[in-house]
């Protein structure tokens, strides 16, 4: 069967002359005059390739992975080597202008084969869940959080969590202080579309959004480990130093965040740096993947991609009467949007106040009723003072607290063991571990 293909730009006719002259193996389907009526076309399903013959320029990351999501290859046409290098990085198939008609009829053949086997059985690399109509991106899960990510490069450490502010971003950043502290090269993602805060709690001016510009650049295939490295502002810790992008200050810029180019940057993220923390959002919500509009951001895409991508995800409840039921409705939701993903559930805030008098045991008994099939990994001891003072100064626990039970118990999820303090609350914390086990 021929393969049904649409083309754009002013140098189409050469192109189309010459592809029908081959009759076959490629059949233009419509010839479109601009690159709105290309991506409709292709939306339509009218093609499973699309020539662009001039314009290559305007192609994005976002766009050829919007596309690929329905089936389509794109190959671009251009005689600039820069221009090229860039179409290849943004998973375009490039050609040059004056190519033998027979030779685009092969590449655009062996572009469709290779895209029609990745959608087949084995996923895409980007067709994950934060894509419509494509299948998910499922990254092997791997417990210890000091093993080297598969296939090389640096792990993804992601942190989720309920809405209701449970201390993802608490959790993430002084995880991420941590393992700096090891000696360990990291870079701390801000990937939360709602409420990005990483910069606020790190007492950083910088008002850059370095993720949208790293996406950004992403987008346009311009992101390699030296420039997401010049959009990583270093912070500066009395234990070491590590790497942040921060989030989008403004909620309305949550639109920059897309699937695509957070999979690229987080690709170039472990490429930089040994471990990757992110703080997500709360929301995993897809309902919005079902909009027929396959081109329109999606405001949990980068949620989503960072929990699909991450080695290791850290699901964070508050532990009282409303935070631990919302944990255990959020993992379902985690559960069957992502079911390869086996989260180390972390309860924080544990305070005799909110819990009752046994606090450890109450809480046990209470995710044992609410029964989600999952142990609790940690149990995070609530300290208002160091927190509030740590957020008041723009420093990390290990700072401005470096003995409190909360800061070794966030020590002990992600580096070697730490010595416990021998406070009450720390051996029943100790003894509560040791129940789960
Ligand atoms: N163990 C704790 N003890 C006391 N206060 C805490 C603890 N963990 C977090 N907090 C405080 O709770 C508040 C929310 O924490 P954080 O910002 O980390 O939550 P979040 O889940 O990222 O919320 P958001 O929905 O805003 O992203 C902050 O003021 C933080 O200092
Ligand atoms: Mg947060």
């Amino acid at each position: 069967m021929s393969i049904p293909v649409v083309t754009v730009g002013s140098a189409q006719e050469a192109v189309v002359g010459g592809l029908e002259r081959l009759h076959g193996p490629v059949t233009v389907v419509r010839r479109c005059s601009e690159l709105a009526e290309l991506i409709a076309a292709c939306q339509s399903g009218l093609a499973v390739a699309a020539v662009v013959a001039e314009g290559c320029e305007e192609l994005t990351t976002t766009l050829v992975d919007r596309l690929g999501a329905v089936g389509v290859s794109i190959i671009a046409l251009t005689d600039d080597p820069a221009e090229t290098r860039r179409l290849s990085s943004i998973g375009a198939v490039p050609a040059v202008t004056g190519i033998e008609a027979a030779d685009l009829a092969a590449k655009i053949s062996e572009a469709v084969g290779r895209q029609s086997r990745q959608s087949g059985p084995v996923p895409a690399r980007d067709a994950g869940f934060a894509d419509p109509g494509a299948g998910l991106k499922l990254m092997p899960v791997t417990d210890p959080v000091d093993e080297a990510a598969p296939g090389g490069g640096g792990q993804i450490i992601a942190v989720w969590g309920p809405i209701g502010s449970p201390g993802r971003t608490l959790l993430a950043v002084n995880i991420a202080a941590e393992l700096a502290a090891e000696g360990k090269s990291v870079i701390l993602v801000d990937a939360d579309s709602y409420g990005a805060s990483v910069s606020a709690v790190l007492g950083l001016l910088d008002e850059s959004a370095g993720m949208a510009q790293a996406c950004r650049l992403a987008d346009q295939g311009l992101l390699d480990v030296e420039a997401l490295s010049a959009v990583a502002s270093p912070v500066f810790t009395k234990g070491g130093t590590f790497r942040v992008l921060t989030g989008t200050t403004r909620a309305d810029r949550w639109t920059e965040l897309r699937a695509g180019a957070v999979s690229t940057v987080l690709d170039a993220a472990r490429q930089l740096a040994d471990h990757v923390v992110v703080d997500t959002g709360f929301c995993l919500e897809s309902d919005e993947e079902l909009s027929f509009d396959t081109l329109a951001p999606r405001r949990n895409a980068a949620t989503l991609r960072s929990l699909e991508m991450a080695d290791v995800v850290f699901a964070i409840g508050a532990a009282d009467a409303i935070g631990v039921p919302r944990l255990v409705r959020g993992l379902a939701e985690l559960e069957s949007a992502l079911p390869e993903v086996s989260p180390r559930v972390v309860l924080n805030k544990v305070k005799r106040s909110a819990v009752g008098h046994s606090p450890n045991q109450q809480l046990d008994d209470a995710w044992d009723r609410y029964g989600p099939g999952v142990g609790v990994d940690a149990y995070l001891p609530a300290d208002p003072g160091a927190c509030d003072a740590a957020l008041r100064s723009g420093m990390v626990l290990m700072e401005i607290a470096p003995d409190s039970a909360l800061r070794r118990a966030i020590a002990a999820l992600v580096c070697a063991p730490v010595q416990q303090n021998d406070s009450s609350f720390g051996r029943t914390i100790r003894a509560l571990h040791l129940l789960k086990r």
